[in-house]
């Protein structure tokens, strides 16, 4: 039996696999509303059979959508769309994750395709975004973001908080708060982006006030039998990646004792200008050492793309699932492919058996 197909139990939810399809946002929702392209894409996906599909990074308020075209959930209205898909994931035998998620000062921006890059002021499709500090991102993100005040901070944990309560009545059942790439709850941690000199700036403690607050007012609503997860940018590839790292796994200590189930290792993406060491599974030593030294299981993503790479990755114990995107969107069944060229015994093949019986002897 090869470790990638082995069940992950987690709390109450057991995956039939070690393999997750981590949230790719799909930029084809209108008003943050999911539509048919959702349904068909996430039904495709479970269908593919991966232990979890985790819905791409849904907003918790209309301006934390990265574009105008991102999923949200800000409304009631919001997340009963989600449920069919919801119950599409589960029919598949795939458990249903969602990604919740405020995109801060990386906000306001044109679909990747479209050039990726903020909507011009003075543009009626962009609004202003929030951040902890007014410092703009630069590059191709150039609006400088309004600082937030005591009270926005409040209502966008509140935010967190509503959007939770609303996933879980959806049907959810694994949650992953976005707290990386440059998006709002990493840009309160890095220095890059926070320059706040009140009590949610400066200090490690300060910088990481906002994610465990957060955190600990969702764990309110979350039920405790369903995980709880986060996704975290422990380095930057900027030069001060010890100190960096040695500061996120302190705060992966502070989120395992806040009741964080699993963390989710990714990069922090809050400036331009890195030496990000872009190759497979670049992120499998760095996720060991936040695994082993903050007791936490974790996923990982970037490369890990083929079934020899996830195999390793489990089999050695850098990860406890693994994260494959962009080779789900090449071939959705991608985790029946692994099994047949890991070996696996027929049984664990999830395929269903309208593609399962053709494609047995196809390659
Ligand atoms: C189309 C697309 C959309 C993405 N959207 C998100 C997202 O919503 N949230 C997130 O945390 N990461 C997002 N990512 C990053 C992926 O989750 C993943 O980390 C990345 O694709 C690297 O893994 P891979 O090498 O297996 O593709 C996205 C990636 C792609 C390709």
């Amino acid at each position: 039996m090869t470790a990638l197909f082995q069940p992950f139990t987690l709390k109450d939810v057991t995956l039939r696999n070690r393999i997750a399809i981590p949230p790719m946002c799909q930029y084809m929702a209108e008003d943050g509303l999911v539509n048919d392209w959702h349904q068909v894409h996430y039904a495709g996906m479970a269908r593919g059979g991966a232990g979890l599909v985790v819905v791409e990074a849904t907003a918790v308020a209309p301006e934390g959508r990265i574009s105008p075209n991102c999923t949200g959930i800000w409304s009631d209205a919001h997340a009963q769309a989600f449920v069919p898909v919801v119950k599409a994931i589960k029919a598949a035998g795939s458990v249903p994750g969602i990604q919740i998620a405020h995109a801060g000062r990386k906000a306001s921006a044109n679909r990747p395709w479209d050039g990726d890059d903020h909507i011009p002021e003075g543009d009626a499709r962009g609004w202003q975004t929030l951040a902890p500090s007014a410092i703009a991102f630069g590059h191709h993100l150039p609006k400088t973001p309004r600082e937030m005040t005591l009270d926005d901070i409040a209502r966008v944990r509140q935010d967190f908080v509503d959007a939770a309560r609303r996933a879980r009545d959806a049907g959810f059942e694994w949650i992953e708060l976005h707290f990386a790439h440059g998006y709002l709850g990493q840009s309160f941690f890095s220095e890059h982006s926070n320059q706040r000199t009140d009590a949610y700036g400066g200090s490690f403690d300060n910088r990481s006030r906002f994610l465990l607050e957060t955190l600990a007012a969702v764990r309110e609503v979350w039920p405790e039998h369903l995980p709880l997860t986060a996704r975290f940018g422990v380095i930057e590839y900027d030069g001060r990646d010890e100190q960096t790292l040695a500061e996120s796994i302190e705060l992966a200590r502070r989120f395992k004792a806040g009741g964080l189930d699993l963390l989710s290792v990714s990069v922090g993406f809050t400036i331009a200008e890195t030496n990000i060491p872009w190759g497979p599974a670049f992120l499998g030593e760095v996720s060991r050492r936040v695994r082993d030294e903050a007791g936490i299981p974790v996923t990982s993503a970037w490369g890990f793309g083929t079934p020899q790479l996830a195999e390793e990755a489990v089999s050695s114990r850098q990860l406890d699932i693994v994260s494959v995107g962009r080779a789900h969107l090449a071939d959705p069944h991608w985790a029946y492919f692994a099994a047949k060229e890991l070996g696996v015994d027929k049984a664990s093949w999830t395929l269903p058996a309208p593609y399962a019986h053709w494609l047995e002897r196809y390659r």
